[in-house]
């Protein structure tokens, strides 16, 4: 079979990606974009609230800094974020959001013409530029158009398989062209991951359905270990019963929180900051109410937005009310809306300087799907769309200079790697008799919420591992049961399950390991902070079985001190 040959893979087709390939297009390099929905499907698409940037538009954000930005960063993810990379994202935060208002995205405006600015949980300034709720959509519109425009090469509906390694270097890909059926190898010196986090691996989510945990996966595959994969970020308001994400921007108009007494019980958890605390603490807050028999029938607490008025919602929060209104059937002008924690980042990934690259040669990696790490134990909301663009953007402009200097690919691995994933897959495709693809996932997303959610304890977790162990084995049995062709969707759910199984226990084991609470990992059994033992970076290498290291953060001019609000 022919090879299909670039200087540069991109994997994935949201911000981070696109950003990515945009810059390797700027230093003049023959780059494409693989990705398995089609760009403007991807979950960037539905990021709502906004994007962090100290520009200090806001009548009292003026004496805002990109210094203070990082400050809150650094404090909301708990210390564990690593402060150079994170000092980098946000000096670089205004010439991000001001490049993407210059290609055309519709900000939304202060009267006075400049873009508008919300305050948003944990952050000491309004410091998230917006497009009503309707960021990341406005965003990735605005990226799509411009990399189209710049002859970007995009393979939509490509779902990379694996990649191909020769002499411990990344040097191209496999995958399944879902819409023709066929397999293909793409052989380059460089690949970059932009795959998205790994939120399908819990059963309430606010993800897109293909936030499988692809990008971790297949680097992982490569040789590759995971970082801070226990840290799994819990959005605190969710659209009870279907997941569906209610932006922090709703409680940064003026929503607040109440539990079945009508008590805005925010004040017993951040007495200060209230719904603005950063995300890990709200949604503990809510889970409590709702464990201690505070909240309402069916684990849900109210958001009550009616003091905003009409015109202010639709206004700010269009997209809020018609969500609320189609799966809620609750208007949320005139009532409360029904909101639980739901699973909605990964802050562990594939890990990466400030530049993208990772510990395997050859193999780069930006957005979610990497672990820079600039959010630490707890991402700050609005910190998400600024690394896709921040590290997008610095990962194409370090790579596209020096690849020409870079290693021809190994078109006999690359070769070699599609004929085995040929064999392999098309042998899945078609068994018949095994384990049916849906409950199995069903089953591991229950089991990783349940035993591996909002709040955690070892007993429970050393369960939820056994658990897990018992759905790996039943996973070498899964059963396809199709004559194959065209959008095989059972196919694509049976491979993403492999991906999810593969990064699971660095998940699990992750968590059970580190014996503290820090941001997002709340545990039960060891409340406090434990920075003797823990103020470290999780590493989680594939051997015989997963094994942990952990390596030192990089600290700075921040100090490391206990988190109030
Ligand atoms: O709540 C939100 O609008 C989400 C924003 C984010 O995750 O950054």
């Amino acid at each position: 079979m022919d090879l299909i040959h670039h200087e540069a893979l991109v994997i994935g087709g949201g911000l981070a990606g696109l950003r990515c390939a945009l810059a390797l297009l700027e230093a003049g390099r023959d780059v494409a974009l693989l990705t398995k929905v089609h760009p403007l499907r991807s979950h960037s698409v539905a990021a709502q609230g906004g994007i962090n940037a100290a520009l200090g538009n806001s009548p009292d954000g003026t004496d805002d800094t990109p210094e203070r930005h990082a400050e809150d960063t650094v404090k909301g993810a708990d210390y564990l974020a690593d402060q150079d990379a994170v000092m980098a994202m946000c000096t670089e935060a205004p010439a991000a959001v001001y490049e993407l208002e210059h290609r055309g995205t519709v900000f939304s405006r202060f009267e006075d013409g400049r873009i508008a600015q919300r305050p948003f949980g944990g952050a000491g300034f309004p410091r998230t530029c917006y497009a009503a709720d309707r960021t990341g959509h406005n965003l990735l519109h605005t990226l799509y158009e411009w990399a189209i425009a710049r002859g970007l090469r995009v393979y939509e509906e490509f779902f990379v398989t694996a990649l191909a390694v020769a002499d411990g270097r990344v040097t191209g890909c496999v995958a399944l062209d879902i819409a023709r059926d066929v397999m293909g190898g793409f052989a380059a010196p460089a690949v970059v991951l932009a795959t998205g986090g790994y939120g399908r691996l819990f059963t309430r989510s606010t993800n897109a359905l293909i936030n499988t945990g692809d990008g971790a996966a297949l680097a992982l595959g490569a040789g590759c270990p995971l970082e801070d994969m226990e840290f799994v970020q819990f959005h605190p308001t969710t659209l009870a019963g279907s997941n569906i994400l209610i932006s922090e921007a709703a409680r940064g108009e003026g929503g607040i929180l109440l539990n079945k007494a009508g008590e805005r019980f925010m004040a017993r958890y951040a007495e200060k900051a209230m719904e603005l605390a950063p995300r890990d603490i709200v949604a503990r807050a809510i889970q409590t109410e709702v464990n201690e028999g505070r909240g309402f029938e069916g684990g849900h607490v109210h958001l009550d937005l009616t003091a905003l008025g009409a015109s202010r919602i639709n206004e700010r929060l269009p997209g809020i009310r018609r969500l609320a209104l189609d799966f809620a059937g609750v208007d949320p002008v005139a009532k409360p809306l029904p909101v639980q924690p739901g699973q909605h980042y990964s802050m562990g990934g594939v890990p990466t300087d400030a530049d993208g690259a990772t510990p395997v040669p050859g193999l780069y990696a930006c957005g979610e799907a990497a672990c820079v790490s600039v959010h630490g134990a707890n991402r700050l909301g609005g910190n998400s769309l600024l690394d896709t663009l921040v590290f997008g953007r610095r990962t194409g402009a370090r790579l596209g200079p020096g690849l020409p200097e870079l290693p021809a690919p190994d078109e006999a691995a690359v070769a070699d790697l599609l004929r085995r994933e040929t064999e392999r897959i098309t042998a899945l495709a078609v068994r018949e008799k095994g384990t049916k693809v849906a409950p199995l996932r069903a089953e591991l997303r229950r089991l990783m919420f349940d035993h591996f959610g909002v709040f955690r304890d070892g007993a429970k977790m050393a369960q939820g591992l056994e658990l897990l162990a018992g759905v790996e084995a039943r996973a070498g049995e899964v059963a396809v049961g199709t004559a194959g062709g065209p959008f095989n969707h059972t196919l694509i759910h049976a491979l993403e399950l492999e991906f999810l199984l593969a990064i699971a226990p660095a998940v699990a084991r992750g968590a059970l390991a580190r014996e503290e609470s820090r941001g997002a990992h709340a545990r039960r059994d060891f409340p406090k902070r434990d920075d003797d033992r823990f103020l470290k970076h999780t590493f989680a290498f594939r051997r015989d079985k997963v094994e942990l290291e952990y390596r030192e953060v990089n600290l700075g001019r921040f100090p490391v001190r206990e988190r109030s609000y």
